[in-house]
């Protein structure tokens, strides 16, 4: 992975591959935001006739590479656009974008050093997270002459000192491994990442993180009653694991707890899906990717509180042994649940892990899932919906997805939707008779399954885990590392001192 380090170093004199400087737009040429004097001396007073001759204007996201011809000590400026006052006004989503945007275009160098605000820790830390995570790339699967390399080593030019400058580098880099990680994961083929591999790969990360591992076999799901990860894995050949991390820290006070969707691969099982809609169905698995990476982040960071983490993993395919649309399961938390659609599964497999984590008596739990399409049609690409069964939960998860500048906001769970999950035969059916509202309906259906007092929230993040598109900011095309560091953030919170 690429690394960060926070550097006192004058842009100006700085020996590096290339020098990332941050622009304001406005009504006059795009003017650097730090040592905007030094560099415009450097360049003969005519840095912005430059830029602006190459059409930059300091727009947000906005990039422009000019040879410095010795001007500078870096043969190359990267102009990128912080937008102007108004619109830019420094906050960490703008930083961190920015310098995503221009780590990311320089792949195939491989040292950068960004001049963009850093003066103060919140700005350092937006500034150092927001390249790291922008210099993302995934080449394990290409052969030859591939993409360029991510940016190897980037150097935030910071004047804070040297024990701070540690921190805020130590900080980012645990936060960016973590949705590293994730990122790997969704974009991991589903031929690479099958439940078993993925319980695997969650066993040795978690020993070496120091983290309590336990996995729960086919067999051991069977006769412990977990019918909904039995069911939705049942048709594939490589069977079902839930899989509990554990962090504990002396001074915790609280214990919070995260379920997340581990699908593996999501064909629809019976109720098969059109292939367009199959394609990029190896990212279903993205909530109990981002469970798995934040119960990592918190275990390294030492947060001060108790998080526990279940993968619910399983394969939906079709088969001579899948699960038919009409089967009634037996869930772990003994409701019966009539299939109606074996496409809705993602529900299935965390009544199991809801259920079970709440015999952890936490705090708070938080499910995680690429859970509905309607959740796209709602609320688009960018924005996850959350949903909770207490007011002042679901402003929490929204506050620290916003801070952490992943799309988040609160949806409602109407108690009318509940008629529509009456089956005629078991206690409650995994679908509704119509389309409209199947996000909340996947909500109210999720609800059932925590006990009374339990505080709960749900984060659909069908669209949000996967990027179809094409890069933006620190966003990759691919697996996204969504809700990663909303979770992270939320352990941040509720820890003591
Ligand atoms: N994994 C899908 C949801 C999804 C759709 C995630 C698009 C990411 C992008 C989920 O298992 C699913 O198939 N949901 C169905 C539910 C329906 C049958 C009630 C859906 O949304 O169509
Ligand atoms: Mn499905
Ligand atoms: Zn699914």
């Amino acid at each position: 992975m690429t690394t960060v380090r926070l550097n006192s170093a004058d842009p100006v004199s700085f020996a590096t591959d290339a020098l990332i400087v941050g622009f304001r737009s406005g009504s006059e040429a795009p003017r650097p935001v730090t040592s905007a004097d030094a560099l415009d001396a450097a360049f003969g007073g005519k840095l912005a006739a430059s830029l602006t001759a190459a059409g930059f204007s300091g727009r947000p996201g906005e990039i422009a590479k000019i040879p410095t011809f010795g001007a500078i000590t870096a043969p190359l400026l990267v102009a990128v656009g912080l937008g102007d006052d108004a619109s830019g006004k420094d906050d960490a989503e703008g930083l961190r974008r920015a310098a995503g945007a221009a780590a990311r275009a320089l792949a195939g160098t491989v040292r950068a050093a960004l001049a963009l605000p850093a003066g103060s820790a919140a700005d350092a830390e937006a500034v150092a997270l927001g390249a790291l995570l922008g210099a993302y790339g995934f080449s394990r699967y290409r052969t030859g002459e591939g993409a360029k390399a991510p940016v190897a080593e980037l150097e935030v030019l910071s004047p804070l000192p040297a024990e701070e400058a540690g921190r805020i580098a130590e900080r980012v880099t645990a936060l960016a491994e973590s949705v590293t990680l994730v990122r790997d994961l969704v974009n991991t083929p589903p031929s690479d990442l099958w439940p078993g591999k993925f319980a695997e790969i969650a066993e040795q990360a978690a020993a070496k993180a120091g983290l309590t591992v336990e996995v729960l076999d086919e067999k051991q799901l069977k006769d412990g009653g977990y019918g909904g990860l039995i069911g939705v894995g049942q048709g594939s050949a490589n069977p079902p694991r839930l899989v509990r991390l554990s962090y504990t820290h002396p001074d915790a006070g609280k214990t919070l707890a995260f379920v997340g969707k581990g699908i593996t691969f999501d064909s629809g099982g019976l109720s098969l899906k059109p292939s367009a809609s199959m394609d990029w169905m190896k990212s279903d698995m993205g909530g109990a990717a981002a469970v798995f990476g934040a119960l990592l982040g918190i275990a390294r960071l030492g947060l001060p509180v108790n998080a526990v983490g279940y993968l619910c993993l399983a394969e939906n395919l079709p088969s001579g042994t899948a699960q038919r649309p009409s089967d009634v399961i037996h869930s772990y938390s003994g409701k019966t649940v009539e299939v109606l659609d074996t496409d809705a599964e993602g529900r299935l497999v965390l009544m199991d892990g809801i259920a079970r984590a709440a015999e952890d008596a936490p705090d708070l739990i938080v499910d995680v899932a690429t859970l509905t399409g309607a959740q796209i049609v709602a609320l688009g690409w960018r924005t996850a919906g959350v949903m909770a069964n207490d007011d002042a939960v679901r402003e929490l998860v929204v506050e620290a997805a916003t801070a952490a500048g992943e799309g988040a906001w609160g949806m409602p769970l109407p108690e009318e939707l509940r008629k529509g999950l009456d089956s005629p035969i078991a206690d409650i059916a995994n679908l509704q008779p119509e389309r409209w509202g199947s996000m909340l309906a996947a909500g109210i259906f999720l609800k059932e399954f925590v006990p009374d007092g339990v505080r709960w929230a749900h984060i659909d993040m069908a669209g949000p885990a996967f990027n179809k598109g094409e890069p933006y900011g620190y966003i990759p095309k691919g697996g996204t590392g969504a809700i990663t560091r909303t979770l992270i953030g939320l352990a941040e919170r509720h820890a003591s001192i």
